[in-house]
């Protein structure tokens, strides 16, 4: 079991590493942990992802009450809080505006998984969830039916989510991600890309289940 110490490190190792690649600006995104207790911590509202430390970090009951830190929550712990109340394997939510990524979600179109292998094995698929106004109950309303549907959503007009069972296997989802939409928007200046055949993705599904074995 990692420590609150090295829970709220890793925290703000994340939000550090979201603003080097360029996946927030200014205060965008907001990360959490939901720790052994059940409780979530937080990033607060409204501070920048480059300079957040520990102490910065809000602890908040399943509940949503704020059990200790001197900031505001962020603004999306509600989305945060929902997520982890319906995917008990869900340890770590990133939320980020990934510029290729937010490109399809402001596009809504889907990010195209059946492209390349390796996004077919790590993601299965990325669903695109409707527009809610952020910060409101209705974003939860809105990811509710596809949350058990994939580790990572699309929010339309909006970014990301990236769920994980530590902040760095949630980053990294954000990162393969971008990678892949970037990867398909280049794609589409050469003619688009060209989907792999069903026996192929078929072959990729069972080697993802293998491995998540
Ligand atoms: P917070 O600063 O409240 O976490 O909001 C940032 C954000 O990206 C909202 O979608």
């Amino acid at each position: 079991m990692p420590t609150a110490n090295r829970t709220s490190a890793s925290i703000v190792g994340i939000c550090r590493r979201l603003y080097a690649q360029g996946y927030v600006v200014a205060t965008e995104g907001n990360v959490s942990v939901r720790l052994d207790s059940g409780d979530m911590l937080i990033t607060p509202t409204r501070v920048a992802k480059r300079t957040i430390t520990r102490a910065d970090l809000v602890r908040l009951s399943p509940g949503g009450r704020k059990l200790s830190g001197s900031r505001d929550p962020s603004s999306e712990a509600r989305l945060h809080a929902f997520i982890y109340s319906k995917r008990k394997d869900v340890r770590a939510i990133v939320h980020a505006h990934p510029p290729y990524c937010t490109a399809f979600a402001v596009a809504r179109k889907p990010l195209v998984v059946d492209a390349i292998p390796e996004v077919v094995v790590e993601f299965g698929r990325i669903p695109l969830v409707p527009f809610a106004v952020p910060s409101t109950g209705r974003l939860s309303e809105a990811i509710a039916p596809f949350v058990g549907k994939g580790d990572f959503f699309l929010l339309a007009n909006h970014g990301v989510v990236a769920c994980g069972r530590d902040p760095e296997e949630a980053f990294e989802k954000v990162e393969r991600a971008e990678h892949a939409a970037r990867i398909i928007l280049l794609s589409r200046l050469l003619g688009g890309e060209r989907r792999l055949g069903p026996r192929d993705v078929r072959e990729l599904n069972t080697i993802a289940q293998r491995r998540k074995r």
